[in-house]
């Protein structure tokens, strides 16, 4: 039995895609399935936390026992993450948000026409920049999926984000990163700590991200 290390705990976790509609039936996004998150929710659920599971579109069976709020867009995503913020103690960002979005949502299908279609971007909100800004004493972990340069974009994202631990993955690895069962993922905190993990499945990693989670709980008189 996982002893009930994270009772009472109030624990925000955001998972799956994003998804930017460009008209009514098309969008941007990316291949994340989710995995990675659930699998954290499920585990802090057993660990005895009362978990909040932000959730992009998936293909996943929901788990039990969490309280979860389904969105698609990057800013439907940042309204409920910040609407619960002040009830959160801790907040693990295992989604996969899209950084742009198209300018303009078209309200009709686009239709086929002119042999070259240009798409304007912008800019979405990053989350965990905003919750790292106002995190307080709460425990706040990011993920950052990269496929090259790895401990040094993962630590811009530590110190940029102002979060206490990134969980850093090389989604170019075979057996890491997006649409795959297991992750092979360091853990770079901010006294300059950076813990290789070996490949092991997701749910076991989620137990080792809650582990160190609660020690850092722990140091913030949070636990
Ligand atoms: O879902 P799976 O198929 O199981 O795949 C797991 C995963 C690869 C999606 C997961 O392990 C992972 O790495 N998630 C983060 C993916 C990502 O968007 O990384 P990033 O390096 O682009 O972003 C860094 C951090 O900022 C992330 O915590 C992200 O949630 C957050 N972010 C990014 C952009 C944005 N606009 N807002 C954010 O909050």
């Amino acid at each position: 039995l996982t002893p009930k290390s994270m009772a009472g705990r109030r624990v925000l976790i955001t998972a799956g895609p994003t998804r930017e509609e460009i008209d009514p039936i098309r969008y941007i996004s990316n291949y994340s399935s989710g995995k990675m998150g659930y699998a954290i929710a499920r585990e802090a659920r057993l660990r005895g936390a009362q978990v909040t599971l932000v959730t992009g579109p998936t293909a996943l069976t929901l788990p039990c026992g969490i309280d979860v709020v389904p969105v698609n867009s990057a800013e439907e995503m940042r309204r409920a993450v910040l609407e619960r913020l002040e009830r959160t103690d801790v907040v693990i960002k295992a989604a996969a948000v899209a950084d742009y979005r198209p300018k303009v949502r078209a309200a009709a299908k686009v239709k086929k026409g002119a042999s070259e279609l240009v798409l304007e971007l912008e800019k979405n909100p990053d989350i965990l920049a905003e919750v790292g800004a106002m995190k307080g004493d709460r425990v706040v972990v990011g993920f950052a999926a990269e496929t090259h340069d790895l401990i040094a974009n993962a630590t811009k994202k530590l110190t940029g984000k102002n979060v206490d631990m990134i969980v850093a993955n090389d989604v170019s690895q075979e057996g890491a990163g997006f649409n795959v069962d297991t992750n092979i993922a360091k853990l770079l905190l901010r006294d300059g700590t950076v813990e290789e993990l070996p490949k092991m499945g997701k749910d076991e990693l989620a137990g080792v991200i809650l582990d160190r989670i609660t020690t850092l709980a722990e140091a913030k008189g949070r636990a």
